[in-house]
């Protein structure tokens, strides 16, 4: 016997997008959301790390050799760069934290583990998703046995009217809701964005309905309109929020980097302790240390931009929001009413900023159609309805143009022009 809430993730849709790719090598993918390679910063891993074990050893009278040998060791279970990142999160972010409040994690994608794992009672607590989602916390609080229900996500981010009726029947059930998981910035999968009003409002119904508030920022960097909005935590004076930060977009995947920021007090045994004490404890048995090595690189990468990351990701925002740019064009070119029979039922969102785009069609789209639109048109997309907890999302497709290739987009947009005609009976 294996864990029997395996099953209550249904089939793996990644891994089917990835066969896809491996089975129609020419198809050109619309459905890869990974960061464009062209920009990791892998280049300077040696020089960053070199910075780094320098400038400690400088600053505290160390052999460069001692400083070695204890990034070699098992190390703090907190981080060691922590504060740097505390100046970053000044500098980038202005949110005001204190070194022992912030948790270097193993990707966001640990830090919603540890948040999960040290705040929700499995009987009790229940905690809310935006649907569609970023599946990672979702499918992790499933196997783990913990309650998840999910709100669904407008234009505007997470539906504030659904949460809140959503909460009362928790609450008339018996249940707490505990934490509401949301993606604020240019959002995974839809590529919508919460406007500040939401933010606000957002944060009084946590005061309200006492919860906390589970921030997910893997994308605010990349914006491309404007003025960003500050994360939720920026604006959270009653300490709701507990921000999670991947390095995984803005730097790059392998270097499997996050943060968590956690400054609540909490109840635990009879007294008040502060919550990043007790994620450090759950870390502890989780993956023990972030590790070091990653972390060196990080801390160098800091040093050497004075604590902030925007000048080191100038040039990749610029190269997605392009991509964004000429993906949209595309779309209006192939598929806006003048160029379309079908137009009048389809549209788009203009996302400003992240990775996503969907689109609306009159038509449902499921896994048969993308096995048939990667043989049969060169292309692949990934469903919306993938991204559902209970299902939803039938009629909406995401597209992901971070990865591709600008000279792709053109091209991959023609190919799916070919296939809404095959879906609306169009010749
Ligand atoms: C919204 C969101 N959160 C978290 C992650 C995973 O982040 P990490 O690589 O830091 O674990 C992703 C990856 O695609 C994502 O889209």
């Amino acid at each position: 016997m294996v864990n029997p809430l395996l099953s209550r993730l249904g089939e793996d849709v990644m891994g089917f997008l990835n066969e896809i790719q491996i089975k129609y090598p020419n198809a050109i993918s619309l459905a890869s959301g990974r960061p464009d390679e062209r920009y990791f910063d892998i280049r300077d891993f040696a020089s960053c790390f070199n910075l780094y074990v320098d400038t400690v050893a400088r600053e505290e009278g160390k052999e460069r050799e001692a400083v070695l040998n204890n990034l070699g060791q098992y190390n703090r279970t907190k981080g060691i760069i922590n504060q740097l990142l505390v100046k970053y999160l000044k500098n980038d972010e202005e949110l005001d934290v204190r070194p022992e409040d912030v948790i270097v994690t193993v990707g966001t994608q640990e830090a919603m583990i540890l948040a999960v794992t040290t705040l929700c009672d499995r009987e009790k607590d229940v905690i809310i998703v935006e649907d569609p989602t970023y599946v990672g916390l979702p499918h992790f609080a499933i196997i783990a046995g913990y309650q998840v229900a999910a709100v669904g996500v407008n234009k505007d981010g997470i539906c504030l009217q659904s949460l809140e009726e959503k909460i009362t029947y928790f609450k008339e059930l018996g249940k707490q809701v505990k934490a509401v998981y949301v993606i604020p910035d240019y959002q995974n999968p839809t590529g919508n964005s919460m406007p500040d009003e939401n933010r606000h409002k957002l944060l009084d119904l946590s005061a309200k309905h006492n919860f906390y508030i589970l921030e997910d920022n893997a994308y605010g960097d990349y914006n491309y309109q404007g003025k960003r909005s500050l994360p939720l935590k920026a604006l959270d004076k009653d300490r709701r929020v507990i921000y999670m930060r991947s390095f995984s977009k803005t730097l790059y995947p392998s270097l499997r980097l996050g943060l968590i920021v956690a400054d609540q007090q909490v109840q635990y045994q009879g007294a008040e302790v502060a919550l990043s004490e007790l994620i450090t404890k759950t870390k502890g048995y989780t993956t023990v240390n972030t590790p070091s090595i990653s972390q060196a690189v990080m801390g160098g990468l800091l040093i050497k931009h004075h604590c902030s990351l925007s000048a080191v990701n100038t040039d990749k925002v610029a190269a997605i929001r392009n991509k964004r740019d000429l993906l949209l064009a595309a779309l209006d070119a192939c598929l806006s009413a003048a160029q379309f029979p079908g137009a009048k039922d389809i549209s788009w969102n203009i996302p400003e900023g992240g990775f996503f785009i969907t689109i609306n069609t009159p038509f449902k789209v499921d896994k048969n159609d993308v096995i048939l639109c990667a043989e049969r048109y060169g292309v692949i997309f990934t469903p919306m309805s993938f991204f559902y907890l209970n299902g939803g999302g039938d009629n909406d497709i995401r597209l992901a143009f971070s990865y591709l290739s600008p000279d792709d987009i053109v091209p991959a947009i023609e190919r799916l022009t070919s296939f809404f005609k095959y879906k609306l009976n169009i010749n």
